[in-house]
């Protein structure tokens, strides 16, 4: 729910939107668009891909762009390897105004995080319903903590833009550069290995040209802030599976999809400057010994793949999980892996990687690792009853191989449904350990957010 002040704000900011022509670089079409669809004089109104029309300098271009359908689905579209859908744009703001190029530095060095207005507006919701004061303002303050946007459908791009606007001004107005956080989540038969958080895309239904318009309309949005920087995390748990559930049918059938739509992605994201961390899954998962070897060749294969960019700066891991960075004692569930916490994980990784060429740097999601010992068994993962919002994201790591610690997962968003009824009930959410009744993965979870916030470490 956004606030009509948030609204009005955004109309301020986005005079071209609202409009009768569209502004040069805006934009004038597209599937779900509903501002204007002519363009200001001297530039024309041409198709980048069946989400994103945009005003560009200059006479139209040719697109083979077939859109036949509604919404999120496009069932024929061109290439987008070196068709005209994407090579048809002569100039563009990336000719014009390219990203600056790739940092060797800290991407947050120098940036300020921008507050994701969607959580800071579910916090505050949140934090309403809260009787006791006391509770009630520690929750509200959680809104001040960043966290990343999880662009997890097609419906949600259109927000980035609005975002990046918003940080664009914010940074012009107060003479600090801005950065906004991202999660790219829509790979087709998403969460292969689990059923709570499948997607919107079937590789059987033109999955793969559908996550590749997903892509073209979030570097559409992107290269027209040049001034913003854009970290983001690609494809929560997606090469991990391909590590270790490949004895599952739906993972086996899904690699050559997966390896193909995070190429499409991780090169498409920096050819528009943003710097991207891979999931790498957590030290429960990729950290025990016999993983550690096959996980780093799979990463650096998939990073040369990608042509090396300097904007792939290494790894994310404990995304959406619980797992400390450095844990006081290792918790009884770890038993057997040296590497019990993230940073064993990490320091055991990384030289891995160097071996192979790559200095990948780190970052590590603690958004909800403030109380640690309270699973039952260190592969549970849906809303863990007892815990508590963790360390604040910082670049103040203690390690030369962490960028930062960061908050992924926005603490208060559902891991997955217990409701055995639902497609995505998977039975990991109705363990002894989660808590529950807990509504549908990514829908606000409000008795579980208040827990979180009563058992913060650091508290709030
Ligand atoms: C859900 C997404 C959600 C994300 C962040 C995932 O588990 O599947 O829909 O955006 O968590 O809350």
């Amino acid at each position: 729910m956004k606030s009509t002040a948030f609204f009005a704000a955004l109309v301020t900011l986005l005079p071209a939107y609202v409009a009768g022509q569209a502004s040069e670089w805006g934009q004038c079409g597209g599937i779900g668009w509903t501002g204007p669809t002519t363009c200001v004089s001297g530039t024309t109104c041409t198709v980048l891909n069946p989400y994103y029309s945009q005003c560009l300098p200059g006479s139209a271009v040719t697109t083979t762009s077939v859109i036949t359908s509604h919404s999120s689905s496009v069932s024929s579209v061109s290439s987008h390897s070196g068709s005209s859908t994407s090579t048809s744009s002569p100039t563009g703001p990336t000719g014009t105004n390219p990203p600056p190029p790739p940092s060797a530095n800290n991407p947050w060095t120098g940036f300020q995080i921008f507050l994701s207005p969607y959580y800071a507006n579910e916090v505050a919701a949140a934090a309403k319903q809260i009787t006791d004061p006391t509770l009630s303002s520690k929750a509200a303050s959680v809104a001040n903590i960043p966290t990343f946007t999880w662009l997890d459908s097609v419906a949600k791009i259109p927000d980035l833009g609005t975002y990046l606007a918003s940080a664009s001004a914010l940074g012009k107005s107060t003479g600090t550069k801005q950065l906004v956080q991202i999660v790219i989540y829509d790979l087709p038969d998403r969460d292969c290995a689990a059923k709570a958080s499948n997607g919107e895309f079937s590789i059987a239904n033109n999955g793969q040209a559908n996550y590749e318009n997903y892509i073209d309309q979030i570097v559409a949005q992107i290269q027209q802030f040049p001034d913003v920087r854009v970290v983001a995390v690609i494809e929560p748990d997606s090469l991990a599976n391909l590590v270790t559930n490949l004895n599952v049918q739906k993972c086996a059938n899904a690699k050559t999809t997966y390896l193909a739509c995070v190429n499409y992605a991780l090169t498409n994201l920096a050819k528009v400057g943003v710097y991207m961390y891979m999931d790498a899954g957590h030290a429960g998962w990729l950290g025990w010994p016999a993983n550690l070897s096959p996980a780093a060749q799979l990463f650096t294969q998939v990073w040369q793949n990608a042509g090396k960019s300097p904007f792939i700066k290494g790894l994310a891991t404990n995304v959406a999980n619980y797992n400390a960075l450095q844990a006081a004692s290792p918790d009884p569930i770890t038993q057997g892996n040296p590497n019990y916490d993230e940073i064993h994980y990490i320091n055991a990784l990384a030289p891995l990687l160097q071996q192979a060429g790559w200095d990948a740097t780190f970052i590590v999601d603690q958004g909800r690792s403030g109380v640690q010992n309270i699973r039952q068994q260190w592969g549970d993962w849906c809303n863990i009853k007892g815990a508590g919002f963790g360390t604040r994201p910082t670049t103040n790591t203690g390690s030369q191989f962490i960028d930062s610690i960061v908050w992924v997962k926005p603490g208060g968003e559902c891991d997955g449904t217990s409701n055995s009824s639902s497609p995505r009930y998977d039975s990991t959410c109705s363990l002894p350990d989660a808590a529950q009744p807990a509504p549908e993965a990514g829908t606000w979870f409000q008795a579980y957010f208040q827990t979180l916030v009563s058992a913060a470490n650091p508290p709030l």
